[in-house]
């Protein structure tokens, strides 16, 4: 491929020439042709270089109609109106633009700028969606306070909301009437929202802890409002969390969250206004799985915690996208730990990181978490710059503790509140506010590709010392061949032979203070940490809480690691040992290629946390769960999906043949029947009963038919249901139980979504052209990402079986939906594309099927520069 594109580069940044105080903005809302009027309030800025550069305003898919300068109509020589910019040279250090343009929401499937969803108005504006509404200088770092006036038919659009606080409101002639709003705090465009249309409210107050009330409202289609408890009540619980934990209270009167159906992300922090996928919004037990009240509860709480992290303190350009977040993620994730179960919340985010971010960070689109250039800054929202992001916030905490931590970010909000700021500012606030240099910590936001540690143990019986060797390395990265020794946070304990947990000392420290878990500073190539007074050989419990986002590898045998999982007391740690354990038996399976047969040493362990009844189920059914094939996939090379697929079936069915009479009492026991209420522990009870059962259904017995039929029909919620349901239809009469939920849930998109993944995952023969005929479904619609996830996504991402079929129609299919998605919605086309990645890692016949559908793509005229982007990165990676 030879076409070129230009990309957008960290270190060219320059300030804005102008500066804008204040935006005044009137909407006339209408379906084909919407007339924004936008006054902005100019001034030179002193800061960037020319004293007299014009002003260049963004502006994408807009008719113009006309310019004003200080009151006086431009003629068209006094502009100049490119493809995407209007520029005016001449302005003067101070001056009152008025801008008048026209664009068409109903047309636009982009779903970034002012669009309409079931005929309703939404905006969306990160990143930069603004341009696509006005002609603006959309950048975050250009920060201004707007009013909103926007107009609109009465009848059908009774409803219009705005940022900040809504000051006035009145009647106009034809049945239309306006609605006025101020929000009082400066911000960039990208935060800019605008909603209409008929919806309804859930409402309630939050009273902060100065005394302050908050008007709490979630907006959503009329009929809709029984979902909405659930979201409404993380909110106000967010708001409580983050005034505690961090001292930091809501600042508008009014917090409102609107969902809309049709959406490109989970949800969008603008100012007061925040707005939802549907998804992560309405939820009640008979729809929704715990899955998603998790889900909902971290996204709330996710878009809440932006306002203080985004909103009040914001990027100073996109490359900065983690300070944001990577920190909010973060706050999300504390959050959700401290209202549930930290352990599971762990291991779940962990799992996470790894089965996407880890292979993001080894493939052809790896980038730093604080990117170095871009051709497309939609394809940034990435797991690196969320997870890992979060990761390496949470690595601060580790090595400053609660109360640093506490004390960086207070000096970090004092610092910059009300600026556009990068990570460096927060770094230096973290490094500032705790006298700690944190120089070399700095690398994990320059340096891409998963951290590498090897470790080795040594114990000298003599002088009764154990010495742990940690030696760091880093792969290249595209771009990036060579890596700089990080600063890594290493913790660790130290278990003797019984399972007690020994007093961890270092040479030349004063043994009284010893701890039994300690976090290691690994700063060098290669360090040696000698543990005193060490009597036994003992065994090494690393990396513990994951302390840090890297690999590990440790010499553990095979006993050792079993015994880690009876004893080990941080419960990340444990669920590891199980985990490498499992991912070692597996990759040896793939190898061997006979019929896995589970070991005793499995099957004993597994039937020890089956039958143990101290153990939290919540723990016991993640400690029980295979390693995904996702994940697996990463540490085979010339890897053969079906035969990887046929091991992971193989080795699952095993252990439900040999742990038949434990699953079958452990589900018993768990499957209570009593009325479904969601909280962590029951969440926790659910998720070991639905592991057994998923077990259990791997048995071809007439009982197990029945147990799953039982279960589908008497579910209170569908947490059950599904899980029943995602069992039977892997059995003969699957169309049975398929069309039943089907009838029942047909007027629920959310629902539909879920009925739609589970037959796209299927490993069935006949899969791929059941997804091509659930294409034509009506309640299916390409425009509509949830189900593109649903349907298109599940299949080309996550079904190693059916999407890897050797004939390579299902890569040909993938491909034919990015080029159609390309035309109507590029960011999820370039999402789409993602699936072919990693065709560097197939066996040769796969690999070479893949790189053909990759170069069809590439030579499609007029792709857009996000499919662009990911497409030529990726066919980079076989060169
Ligand atoms: N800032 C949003 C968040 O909370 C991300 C987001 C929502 C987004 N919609 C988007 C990013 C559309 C790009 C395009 O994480
Ligand atoms: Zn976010």
């Amino acid at each position: 491929m030879t076409e070129q594109r230009t990309a957008i580069q960290r270190l060219d940044y320059t300030p804005p020439a102008f500066l804008i105080d204040r935006v005044d903005l009137t909407f006339e809302l209408e379906e084909t042709h919407t007339r924004v009027l936008s006054r902005l309030v100019l001034k030179r800025n002193p800061a960037h270089p020319t004293a007299d550069a014009p002003l260049v305003l963004n502006g994408e898919e807009l008719s113009l109609e006309s310019i004003k300068v200080d009151g006086r109509q431009l003629t068209p020589g006094e502009y100049e109106l490119g493809d995407v910019t209007l520029t005016i040279p001449n302005l003067p250090a101070e001056a009152i633009l008025e801008i008048a343009n026209t664009i068409n929401p109903l047309s636009n499937t982009t779903l970034s700028g002012l669009y309409v969803s079931s005929g309703n108005f939404f905006t969306q504006c990160e990143a930069e969606g603004f341009r696509r509404i006005t002609y603006y200088l959309d950048r975050p770092d250009v920060m201004a306070k707007f009013t909103t006036t926007i107009v609109a038919d009465k009848t059908r659009y009774p409803v219009l909301l705005g940022n900040g606080n809504r000051v006035g409101q009145g009647n106009l002639d034809k049945n239309r009437h306006w609605v006025k709003w101020v929000d009082p705090f400066k911000k960039p465009s990208y935060l800019f929202a605008l909603v209409a249309g008929k919806l309804v409210v859930l409402a309630d107050r939050h009273t902060t802890a100065s005394g302050k009330t908050v008007n709490v409202e979630v907006w959503v289609e009329p009929g809709e409002q029984d979902k909405c408890h659930h979201a409404l009540a993380s909110a106000k619980a967010a708001m409580k969390w983050d005034e505690e934990r961090f001292g930091l209270e809501y600042d508008l009167d009014t917090y409102m969250i609107v969902a809309v159906s049709d959406f490109n992300m989970g949800a969008m922090e603008n100012k007061g206004l925040n707005i939802f996928n549907t998804k992560y919004v309405l939820a009640k037990p008979e729809t929704a799985t715990d899955v998603d009240f998790d889900g909902i509860e971290a996204v709330v709480g996710h878009e809440y915690f932006h306002n203080w992290t985004g909103n009040r303190v914001t990027c100073r350009d996109w490359f900065q996208l983690s300070l944001k977040e990577g920190l909010t993620v973060f706050r999300d994730q504390e959050f959700s730990s401290d209202i549930g179960s930290r352990a599971v919340q762990r291991i779940s985010n962990v799992r996470v990181l790894r089965e996407r971010q880890f292979p993001e960070d080894a493939g052809p689109q790896a980038h730093p978490i604080r990117p170095d250039s871009y051709l497309e800054i939609n394809n940034f929202y990435t797991a690196t710059v969320y997870e890992k992001g979060s990761e390496v916030v949470r690595m601060y905490q580790t090595l400053l503790g609660r109360e640093g931590f506490r004390k960086g970010m207070d000096l970090y909000f004092k610092r910059h509140d009300g600026q556009a700021v990068t990570c460096d500012d927060f770094a230096n606030a973290m490094q500032d506010a705790n006298q700690f240099d944190l120089t070399q910590f700095k690398r994990w936001y320059s340096q891409a590709g998963t951290p590498q540690l090897t470790v080795e143990g040594v114990f000298d019986q003599a002088a009764q010392t154990f010495a742990l060797t940690v030696r760091q390395s880093a792969p290249a990265t595209p771009g990036q061949p060579e890596k700089l020794p990080y600063h890594i946070p290493f913790a660790v304990g130290l278990l003797d032979q019984n399972g007690s947990e020994l007093k961890l000392t270092l040479q030349g420290e004063d043994a009284a203070e010893a701890a039994t878990s300690r976090v290691l500073h690994v700063r060098e190539a290669e360090q040696t940490f000698v543990f005193t007074g060490i009597s036994s050989k003992p065994v090494p419990s690393l990396l513990r809480d994951f302390s840090a986002p890297v690999k590990l590898d440790y010499p553990y045998t095979d006993d050792e690691l079993v015994f880690l999982i009876a004893h080990d007391t941080d419960p990340f740690a444990r669920w590891e040992a199980g985990n490498t354990y499992l991912v070692r038996l597996l990759l040896q399976l793939y190898r061997a290629g006979d019929t896995p047969k589970a070991p005793e040493q499995l099957v004993a362990a597994f039937a020890r946390l089956l039958t143990q009844d101290r153990l939290d189920p919540a723990l016991v059914a993640l400690m029980l769960e295979l390693p995904s094939e996702n994940y697996l996939f990463e540490a085979i090379n010339d890897v053969d999906p079906a035969r990887l697929h046929a091991v992971h079936h193989g080795l699952t069915q095993s252990l439900a043949r040999e742990l038949r009479s434990q699953l079958f009492a452990a589900y018993q026991k768990q499957h209570t029947g009593v009325p479904y209420r969601y909280s962590a522990e029951e969440a926790g009870r659910r998720s070991l009963q639905n592991v057994c059962l998923s077990y259990l259904a791997e048995l071809d017995e007439p009982m197990m038919a029945e147990l799953l039929s039982n279960q589908y029909r008497r579910a209170d919620n569908m947490t059950d249901r599904l899980a029943a349901l995602k069992a039977l239809i892997q059995r003969d009469g699957a169309e049975t139980w398929l069309d039943d939920f089907a009838t029942m849930w047909q007027d629920d998109a959310l629902v539909m979504d879920k009925w739609f993944a589970l037959q796209a995952l299927s490993d069935r023969p006949g899969t791929l052209s059941r997804v091509q005929k659930l294409m034509e479904h009506p309640a299916f619609a390409i425009t509509n990402p949830n189900k593109v996830r649903s349907l298109i996504g599940a299949f080309c991402h996550s079904n190693l079986v059916a999407f890897h079929a050797a004939d390579g129609y299902g890569y040909a299919f993938a491909a034919d939906r990015v080029l159609q998605l390309d035309k109507l919605n590029p960011q999820i086309a370039a999402r789409m594309a993602a699936c072919f990645n990693r065709w560097t890692r197939l066996e040769p016949g796969r690999r070479a099927l893949m790189k053909a559908e990759l170069e069809r793509i590439a030579r499609e005229p007029g792709l857009s520069s996000d499919t662009f982007e990911i497409v030529s990165k990726a066919l980079q990676a076989g060169q």
